[in-house]
């Protein structure tokens, strides 16, 4: 799929933009703080509802303003979608797709991107949190319905979380502890399907994660990953070093299901749960182990590896995107990649990524950017288009 035609509306530091977008390769330069970051963040949160910045919604309206709007045009077998989000500093932000109202939590199904950017080393060096929601944002793009058993889980998850808090508070009593047990029945429910999606998807990253790492850094580190669940004992809060209880993907599942391991995880937590006033156990206290040369990447990996590592599965969930989407390869979206990696990198990346039907690549200096990616170029200046 591509992008032909992206419109800003008091978004970020733009008061209104056009830009249209060529398939390939798509530069967009101009000095730093101008506004391309904030360009390529208005698509990649069309198709992930979040940022790759690490802000709220709020921030991404353009500020004294109320409402920002990203619309933006895409083509994919033969036909044309519009898709729009109005982000609302007060109330839900709204979704359209070819000027009907939809959810918004649906907008993912229209649009497929994979957003690669400085942040992502944070991947394998930083919080749990930031593996979770990387695994979640990329089963969302490939089973749409997976959107609605995260934000159930979610909720369900802040109401059992109230519950223990007040019994922490009161004391427990009879009638909590029995409500307590329909809130684990759907904590369960949807805290199951998620594991074990997760479980899939790691399992499934595998095999593309190892070619890219290969295809980028020309050599076999055996970069691989492992889930490190909650409901089996690892703890989040465990001393860094300590190397969590981890899992291989499909190990849950030999002798008992998912379930069965999750209801008796928790069974095994009430004490503890009632004392801190918190689940946990369940996929929201999960972790993704990255594996580098048998060896935990954070902690262990270079620079330089972490940085292989964390571009290498980003090209594997591309990779994975494209041989199963009906519509195409996703977007891909490069926000000031190449100026953190090495003449040979740059080349072997940009040779990775050259088939992919349309590459959005910010810069600010246009000599970081492989000659073969060097094709129609936008410029940015002071949160507007401009022409050169
Ligand atoms: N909500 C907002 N309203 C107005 N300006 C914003 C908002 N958010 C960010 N900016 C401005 O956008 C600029 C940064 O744009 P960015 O796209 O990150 O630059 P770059 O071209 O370096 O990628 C900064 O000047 C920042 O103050
Ligand atoms: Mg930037």
């Amino acid at each position: 799929m591509r992008v032909t035609h992206l419109s800003l509306t008091d978004f970020r530091n733009y008061a209104n933009a056009e830009v249209g977008f060529f398939p390939g390769p798509n530069l967009i330069v101009g000095r730093n703080g101008q506004g391309k970051t904030n360009l390529v963040e208005a698509l990649g949160f069309l198709s992930t509802l979040g940022s790759h910045r690490v802000s709220t919604d709020k921030a991404m309206i353009r500020s004294g303003q109320d409402a920002g709007i990203i619309r933006a045009r895409l083509e994919y077998n033969g036909r044309d979608i519009l898709a729009e989000v109005q982000l609302n500093r007060t109330g839900q932000n709204r979704a359209q797709v070819n000027r009907s109202v939809i959810k918004t939590r649906d907008l993912p199904r229209y649009f497929s991107s994979v957003v690669f950017a400085p942040e992502d080393l944070a991947l394998v060096r930083g919080d749990p949190s930031g593996r979770r929601k990387f695994l979640d944002q990329l089963l969302v793009l490939r089973s749409p319905r997976l959107a609605a058993v995260l934000s159930d889980y979610d909720r369900v998850l802040k109401q059992r979380n109230t519950l223990l808090k007040s019994a922490r508070a009161s004391g427990v009593r009879g009638n909590q502890l029995s409500t307590l047990d329909i809130w684990d029945d759907r904590l369960v429910e949807f805290g199951s399907e998620i594991i074990d999606e997760r479980a899939k998807l790691v399992q499934q990253l595998g095999e593309p994660l190892r070619a890219a790492y290969r295809a980028v850094v020309n050599e076999d580190h055996g970069p691989a990953l492992m889930a490190s669940l909650s409901i089996l004992g690892a703890d989040e809060d465990a001393e860094l070093g300590v190397l969590p209880a981890t899992v291989l993907p499909s190990a849950a599942s030999v002798e008992s299901s998912t379930n069965e391991i999750f209801r008796t995880a928790l069974v095994g937590l009430r004490k503890r749960e009632l004392e801190r006033g918190i689940t946990l156990a369940g996929p929201h206290r999960d972790d993704l182990v990255f594996m580098l040369n048998a060896l935990p990447a954070k902690g262990y990996a270079s620079h330089g590896e972490s940085w292989s590592f964390a571009l290498s599965l980003k090209l594997a969930s591309a990779q994975l995107l494209r041989q199963e989407s009906a519509s195409g390869d996703p977007v891909l979206i490069l926000d000031d990649v190449f100026a953190e990696l090495d003449l040979q990198r740059r080349a072997r990346l940009a040779a990775a990524i050259g088939s992919f039907e349309q590459v959005l690549i910010t810069a600010a200096v246009l000599e970081d950017v492989p000659p073969a990616l060097v094709a129609h170029t936008i410029h940015i200046h002071a949160g507007a288009v401009t022409d050169g």
